[in-house]
């Protein structure tokens, strides 16, 4: 679309630069007539984007991106040239040039008008006294006041035609409020408000027009959602809540989640790359959405059987358009907002990082070791891949990786899926065994692989990388326990690592691997690490936590009773002679 030369001056002087930017960056003058502030292209700590007003023109010393008030907004909101002089013109009032417009175009533009009117009427609402109970709701789910607003969440009253009412008097006639969705038709032939005592989720596409709501019952009752229907301007299958947001996400990955809720939750906590399907389950086309603003999807999905089934029906989808899938699964909660209400934006974070790092890091690895370039080396690699499919908890993972693993080598994932159950079911019977073993000789087990690190005591040591790793990845699940003092530890390495988790538990600060580099060595590095990555099934990290308590406290003397009985049991019993 050509737009002539007047209209888009009209465009830019309209539209001034500093303004614009300031939407998005804070500018502060430092001398001469340049505004400064920190890049929204590049993460920077201090700041190198420049706005010249004079010249109408911003240019980051750091990264190199420059250009005028389009080019700034097709960057930062990653639109066609089209789709930001849209964008712009909507911003300044401006209607588009006629003759660019069909009379298709138009009717979906006054709806787009409509919807935008609706979404602000909801969010009015919500800030006023009308809003009381909504405004409750919100607080009681912890949403803070700058989600309402980034997300222009809204209140529809609980009355038959306030929102209709409203819409009439900014000039809006019934039947393009029925065409948007926003009203139904009545018995008497009139219309009625469709949404009634709801909390209000716009649903704004990556041009940034509101196209559709969600509304939530506030509290208990049923429907919990009520969303749009298929309108001109809104099709469910072909959006996502928040991606208006995810896009300009600089993590470089979106997180795909089931809830609004879960989405709003997740952003709040510094992860801006959350999207969520508005209910359906994922479509291939808001997969082809996805990939326009990434290559890389966490799924993290609800922790029950229909969220395990919905992910590994969207991994599929995912990943025939070539997008690299992990996935997340929140331990001790039912979705991504209750395990970071619960535990933390930065337990979340390194669930994030332990998704990635172990899998993804240890079929390299394996790939390394074992190069599939001759007959010889294929059957290594997938021998030591399928073991270390094995070792991995969760189902869905296991079938993921297996494709991997099996497109590497050319066979089918049934093969790889088989070869790697076959191992695991050998692990869990030789784990028991092993297990059996060591109750009776505790002192000849496992050593680090670091042999600069011993450990006196073996058994109580493999308790206390136990309760470390929980503690690392599930904070929560230590919330009121009695956690032993790092004294009580029989291995001082590990006691040492155990105390600075505990103080950064305690005192809210960040934990992650990085934080703590500065304090140990590298082999410490090391073995830490592989402490984190060894399984642990986090569903029941309750039950593990005390598990590992009582083997590293007071309860020693009883488990030397029991490790005696223990012996002697398998002493008697044959069948563990191994
Ligand atoms: P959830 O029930 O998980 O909702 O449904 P939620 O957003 O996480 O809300 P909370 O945390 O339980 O309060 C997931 C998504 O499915 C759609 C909505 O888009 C919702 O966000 N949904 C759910 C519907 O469309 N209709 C419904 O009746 C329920
Ligand atoms: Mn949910």
């Amino acid at each position: 679309m050509a737009f002539p030369e007047r209209f888009l001056d009209e465009l830019t002087e309209r539209n001034d630069i500093v303004d614009v930017v300031s939407q998005y960056v804070r500018l502060t003058k430092k001398s001469g007539a340049n505004l400064f502030g920190l890049c929204p292209f590049h993460s920077e700590k201090t700041p190198s984007f420049s706005v010249a007003p004079d010249k109408q023109i911003y240019h980051c010393f750091g990264c190199g991106k420059g250009g005028g008030v389009i080019n700034f907004i097709m960057e930062i909101e990653n639109l066609s040239f089209p789709d930001a002089v849209a964008f712009l013109a909507r911003r300044a009032n401006m209607p588009l040039p006629e003759e660019a417009q069909s009379e298709d175009t138009s009717r979906r533009t006054r709806l787009l008008q409509l919807n935008r009117d609706a979404a602000r009427f909801f969010h009015e609402t919500l800030k006023s006294p009308q809003g009381a109970a909504a405004q409750e709701y919100i607080r009681r789910r912890a949403i803070s006041p700058a989600m309402v607003t980034r997300f222009g969440l809204g209140f529809a009253p609980d009355s038959w035609e306030s929102l209709a009412n409203a819409m009439r008097k900014k000039g809006y006639g019934d039947q393009e409020m029925f065409e948007a969705g926003l009203v139904k038709h009545g018995r008497g032939g009139g219309v009625y408000d469709a949404f009634r005592n709801r909390l209000m989720f716009p649903v704004i596409d990556v041009r940034g027009s509101v196209i559709g709501f969600s509304g939530r019952i506030l509290g208990d009752g049923e429907p919990k959602y009520l969303n749009s229907p298929e309108t001109p301007v809104f099709s469910k299958s072909h959006n996502l809540f928040g991606l208006n947001l995810a896009k300009k996400s600089k993590n470089g990955y979106i997180i795909l989640v089931e809830g609004n809720i879960d989405v709003v939750s997740l952003h709040q906590a510094g992860f801006d790359g959350a999207v969520a399907s508005l209910g359906t389950s994922l479509t291939g086309e808001q997969a082809r959405l996805i990939s326009r603003y990434t290559n890389e999807v966490i799924l993290c999905y609800d922790s029950d059987e229909a969220g395990r089934k919905a992910a590994s029906r969207a991994i599929g989808i995912l990943e025939k358009l070539d997008l690299k899938v992990r996935i997340l699964q929140v331990p001790g909660a039912k979705d991504p907002d209750e395990f970071i209400k619960k535990n933390g934006a930065d337990a979340f974070r390194n669930l994030i990082d332990a998704s990635a790092g172990q899998i993804e890091y240890r079929l390299r690895d394996v790939e390394a070791k074992n190069p599939p370039t001759t007959d010889e080396g294929r059957v290594d690699y997938l021998k030591s891949a399928a073991a270390l499919l094995a070792s991995l908890p969760g189902a869905v993972e296991r079938e993921v990786y297996a494709a991997r693993v099996a497109e590497k080598v050319g066979v089918s994932r049934a093969a790889v899926l088989q070869e790697a159950e076959r191992l695991r079911r050998r692990r869990i019977a030789d784990a028991k065994k092993r297990e059996a073993r060591d109750a009776a000789r505790p002192t000849q087990t496992a050593q680090p692989a670091q042999r600069s690190i011993r450990y006196d005591d073996p058994r109580s040591a493999r308790a206390e990388e136990g309760l470390i790793r929980i503690l690392y990845l599930d904070p929560g699940a230590a919330k009121g326990k009695a956690l032993p003092p790092p004294e009580s530890f029989s291995s001082s390495v590990l006691a040492r690592l155990y105390r600075e988790l505990l103080h950064r538990v305690q005192t809210g600060a960040a934990i992650s691997m990085a934080v703590l580099a500065g304090q140990f060595t590298g082999d410490e590095m090391s073995h830490f690490t592989s402490v984190l990555g060894a399984p642990e099934d986090l569903s029941h990290a309750d039950k593990a936590i005390s598990d590992y308590i009582a083997v590293i406290t007071g309860r020693t003397e009883d488990a030397e009773d029991d490790l005696r009985a223990l012996a002697e049991k398998y002493r008697k019993t044959k069948s563990f002679g191994g």
